[in-house]
């Protein structure tokens, strides 16, 4: 596995670059977890070999699915699934893990399951998904760094999330759907990967109706689909779209709808980057001289958590100063630390940063916690003079299919150090 980085910017060869975006890690492991559902094989499209992929993979290889990689797509089986324990050692590398709590429950009566990982961008509660599954009927209680549940007289339930979380929403339709009857959730996220399993789910026959925030579920259907494409990573596209505007590079993604980056191109529309659109395509160019902003992240479609960290590179390079506020998670800035160190001047004031982004930044060690903050370091790199050290880049294996040929695409010199 690759630990660091050494990355030597320099002039990207080729001023006009077009890209294609492979497809949303964070739809994938949703859509990996609704397989459990399936009577039947499902190919899945546009799947990226990544490491938070591979190790959903492992796991439903642990229960006893089967999973194949082909040419262009990834072929999926549970449909002798016999598991209902995973080992804590392959469910702390994937958050999304945790999305099997309540399928295996239903399905075995009871599981135990190890306690779900992911970055550490803050505490990362789980109780909108242990008190969902108490209205369906299944009991969960934490045994050292295992989850287990037990299902106590299944019934379809309605059941209103105190916060629209991604994983929740996920989790809670996935369940319901095997629980005979009507169930509600209300106040559900709108992500638009939530949006895509929600698709994948209807194109499976599931009996689904969203209004808004609220979903109504008929649970107990029988399930089946043959193949499923899912849609384009909007983190990936808004990292090619950071680095072509930081390094002032035109740049055309093929074929991405612009309802998936509503919140981050309306952003970079305000403050000067030129955004057209041509068929399916998304044509970027910039001026040198852009405006300052401000964003709040929140649940979709407000601005992104995920995508805070690149709007913090982009303020790096636009004189004045620019605000940053994270009200999704306790824990987002540790980027920015790291940040300073390579000469930004910020600011961190408890949920907020300034970024006044009149300063040259320069090129050295610099440390990644998590995957979006890495990748946000890793495009810093492009716009440092000389060389910059990315160290524990592990988590860009996770996301990031080919991290190192993205920024070798805007003239940087990348050596992997294994
Ligand atoms: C998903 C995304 C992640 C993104 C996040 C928010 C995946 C695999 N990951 O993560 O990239 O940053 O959405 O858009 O899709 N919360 C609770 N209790 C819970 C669950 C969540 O308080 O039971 C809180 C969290 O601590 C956090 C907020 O809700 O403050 C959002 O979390 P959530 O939407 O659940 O994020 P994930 O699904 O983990």
């Amino acid at each position: 596995m690759v630990k660091e980085y050494i990355i030597e910017s320099g002039n990207p060869k080729n001023k006009y670059l077009k890209v294609s975006i492979p497809g949303a890690k964070n739809s994938i492991l949703p859509i990996l977890a609704a397989t459990m559902l399936l009577p039947s094989k499902v190919k899945l499209f546009n799947v990226p070999k990544i490491n938070d992929i591979n190790n959903m993979i492992k796991i439903i290889i642990s229960l006893g699915g089967t999973v194949v990689w082909n040419d262009d797509f990834l072929e999926v089986d549970c449909t002798a699934i016999i598991g209902q324990k995973i080992s804590f050692s392959l469910t702390e590398k994937v958050r999304s893990s945790i999305l099997l709590v309540g399928p295996l429950t239903v399905i075995f009566g009871k599981s135990i399951i190890g306690l779900p990982g992911g970055c550490r961008l803050g505490l990362r509660p789980i109780d909108i998904h242990v008190n969902g599954l108490r209205s369906f009927g299944i009991k969960t209680s934490k045994e050292n760094n295992k989850l287990v549940s037990q299902s106590t007289g299944l019934k379809p339930a309605s059941y209103n999330l105190k916060f629209p979380s991604v994983g929740a929403t996920e989790h809670l339709l996935i369940t319901s759907l095997l629980i005979k009857g009507e169930s509600i959730l209300n106040n559900i996220a709108l992500e638009p990967e939530v949006l895509d399993l929600i698709n994948f789910l209807k194109l499976a026959g599931a009996d689904i109706l969203r209004s808004q925030r609220r979903l109504k579920i008929e649970g107990g259907n029988k399930l089946s689909i043959n193949q499923y494409r899912v849609i384009p990573d909007r983190i990936v596209a808004a990292s090619w779209i950071t680095a072509a505007v930081i390094t002032r590079t035109n740049l055309q993604l093929l074929d991405f709808p612009k309802k998936l980056l509503c919140d981050f191109l309306s952003v970079l529309k305000l403050i000067g980057v030129d955004i057209e659109y041509s068929e399916n395509d998304i044509l970027i160019s910039c001026p040198d001289k852009l405006s300052p902003f401000n964003i709040t992240t929140g649940p979709f479609p407000e601005f992104s958590t995920d995508i805070q960290p690149f709007m913090a590179i982009i303020a790096c390079t636009i004189k004045g100063i620019s605000r940053i506020s994270e009200l999704v998670y306790e824990n987002r800035f540790q980027y920015a630390e790291e940040l300073k160190k390579l000469g930004a001047d910020i600011q961190i004031n408890e949920k907020t940063l300034y970024i006044n982004g009149d300063r040259r930044l320069v090129g050295c060690t610099v440390i990644g916690k998590d995957i979006r903050g890495t990748a946000a370091l890793g495009l810093a790199s492009l716009i440092s003079d000389g060389e910059t050290k990315l160290v524990d880049v592990g988590f860009i294996s996770r996301a990031y299919e080919d991290f190192d040929k993205l920024l070798e695409s805007f003239g940087a010199k990348v050596k992997s150090v294994i």
